[in-house]
């Protein structure tokens, strides 16, 4: 008789494509869309989003990419007169599973720890995956960082319970990596997602990490050194997923 396999499962990389505003038209989307299906590989081991402008949403969904749809923000209002302003029930309406929220770009434009535990609670309410972005401006040789990166995550989850933010998705991008020249080591990366484990279990109390990505200047040639050696759960990817062949061969790595 032969014996039966039993090995456990691999569990899925996440992998969030992060368009930013580097999409213009409908037409491009479409496009990046019949590219992408043609160079993804057959077999693959990550569970795909793509953060589109929230305009090209729709567009995405029409266009029957087989990525998952995610948005770059969402408004913490839940209704009223909020001119300019999307939120996580019309994220929820068009399809859309995560969020992208606290990125460092919205957060160099005023957005603070207050806003963005606020916006987690909308997308939660909602029931959509919040990413949340969390990651130092800078390092000094103290180690003062720490403390001002354990804030961070702290305000940032603030009147969120336990078991929603076991519901979330942290992505650790450091500020200075992202739209660089060079991600991370792995190794450098590895230190700090056990840090934000330590700080989930023995600060938050949660009886089990929720998933952690990194994000900052990932390439197809760091890829699978910073998807295997670091601990991360995934990649929050930039300009590599304005480029499907890009982003497939990153996918290829997990
Ligand atoms: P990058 O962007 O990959 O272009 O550095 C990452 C991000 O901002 O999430």
């Amino acid at each position: 008789m032969k014996e039966k396999k039993t090995a456990a499962p691999k569990v899925k990389k996440i992998i969030i494509g992060n368009w930013k505003t580097n999409i213009f038209s409908s037409k491009e989307v479409t496009k990046w869309v019949t590219t992408y299906k043609k160079s993804v590989p057959k077999r693959h081991n990550a569970l795909v989003a793509i953060c589109s402008p929230s305009i090209f949403i729709p567009t995405l969904a029409a266009a029957k990419s087989p990525t998952i749809l995610g948005a770059q923000d969402v408004s913490a209002f839940v209704e009223g007169s909020h001119t300019g302003e999307v939120t996580a029930a019309m994220l929820s309406g068009a399809g859309v599973k995560f969020v992208i929220i606290g990125h460092s770009e919205r957060r160099a434009a005023g957005e603070s720890d207050d806003m963005v535990a606020q916006k987690v609670r909308a997308a939660l309410d909602a029931g959509i995956t919040p990413i949340v972005c969390v990651g130092e401006t800078s390092r000094d040789h103290g180690g003062m960082y720490l403390g001002l990166f354990k804030k961070q995550i702290l305000g940032s989850l603030n009147g969120i319970s336990k078991s929603d933010i076991a519901k979330c998705i942290i992505a650790y991008e450091p500020v200075y990596a992202i739209g660089a020249k060079k991600a991370l080591e792995p190794q450098d990366v590895h230190s700090m997602t056990l840090y934000i484990k330590k700080v989930l279990i023995e600060t938050l109390n949660l009886a089990a990490p929720c998933p952690i990505l990194y994000g900052g200047s990932v390439f197809p040639e760091t890829a699978h050194g910073l998807l295997h050696e670091s601990g991360s759960d995934g990649l929050l990817i930039g300009r590599a997923s304005v480029d499907p062949k890009q982003l497939t061969a990153i996918i290829a790595a997990a």
